[in-house]
């Protein structure tokens, strides 16, 4: 289990850019837990809604994708940016993950958050916390393989932001499907009065998924890495066509990735249920194909849905 070494107040940077920028935000900016739920609690004393869009930050079209739905959900949008340390491996990218809190703020606020809630891991983990969610039957394979502590951090600081904003929805992205379908799990088996919704993947228009970590590809790697989705299409054309089996389906992306990704690393590459992420066999009905590949500094994670 890896030792949180947190401070316990705020990194100077984001306190410095509270004191630069709040006075000229309709937005708040909060760092306390206890501020926000207290500010929660007065909305929903009032009979407001709260609808929560949790993010890493370092915003694209996707995120403003989320939050501008979330906007339209609730009477209350909570945007939430933190780089949640718990869910980074040792070897992962948690010090260089992209970082740019002042774009965010005037992003976030543009599409009409009413707070967006920017605590420290100090804010968020006491020096000796010691409490974990797992789902570990689905949070242990595709992604999981390769990040084993990864879902156990996405849930633990999810889990924390619903309780500290009592959040009546909240908002998820496709393109981590195992996320959105691993919070899905969590909030039914743990009774969470939250609902979960989610958005499609917005892409660039050469296919590739939007992802904050896209800024890690060279401009080679950048060329050649929509080949991840046309691969993937390829295969959701084959299981149209009534092409059934996994094997075979993983197979001509294999094949094509062999010939069109010549700079991409596979992690994964696996079919299973969309729901419960159990590996599949045959395709009877709908099927999530989910692959991560590393590009150089990158690990870019895609899916589609195949339907027989
Ligand atoms: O998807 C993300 O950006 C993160 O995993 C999330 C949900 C904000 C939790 O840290």
């Amino acid at each position: 289990m890896p030792r949180l070494s947190f401070t316990k107040t705020s990194h100077p940077c984001i306190r410095m850019l509270s004191a630069t920028i709040l006075p000229y935000l309709d937005m708040q900016i909060i760092h306390s837990p206890t501020q926000l739920s207290e500010q929660c609690r007065t909305w929903r004393k009032a009979g407001e809604t709260i609808c929560l869009v949790p993010t890493m930050g370092y915003y694209h079209a996707g995120h403003e994708d989320l939050m501008a739905h979330g906007r339209r959900l609730a009477d209350r949008l909570v945007v939430s940016l933190f780089v949640n340390p718990t869910q980074f491996g040792p070897n992962e990218d948690l010090a260089a993950y992209p970082r740019d809190p002042a774009r965010d703020a005037a992003i976030a606020e543009r599409i009409g958050a009413d707070v967006l809630y920017m605590p420290t891991p100090g804010d968020m983990y006491a020096e000796d916390h010691a409490t974990w969610v797992d789902v570990p039957e689905m949070g242990h394979q595709l992604c999981g393989i390769s990040r084993p502590v990864h879902f156990r951090g996405v849930c633990t600081v999810v889990l924390k932001l619903f309780n500290i904003t009592g959040a009546d929805v909240a908002v998820f992205g496709e393109k981590d499907w195992q996320q959105q379908a691993i919070l899905r799990r969590m909030v039914r088996d743990l009774n969470v009065p939250v609902r979960i919704e989610t958005r499609a993947t917005v892409r660039e228009k050469d296919g590739l998924a939007l992802s904050s970590r896209n800024v890690y590809l060279t401009p080679e790697e950048r060329e050649q890495a929509p080949q991840i989705r046309k691969a993937l299409l390829l295969a959701q054309k084959l299981a149209q066509a009534g092409e059934t089996s996994v094997r075979r389906l993983r197979e001509s992306v294999l094949v094509y990735w062999a010939e069109h990704l010549t700079l991409g690393r596979l992690d994964y590459l696996s079919i299973v249920d969309p729901e419960n992420l159990a590996p599949l066999s045959e395709i009877t009905g709908p099927a999530l194909m989910a692959c991560a590949v590393r590009m150089g500094k990158a690990r870019l994670i895609d899916n589609i849905l195949l339907r027989p």
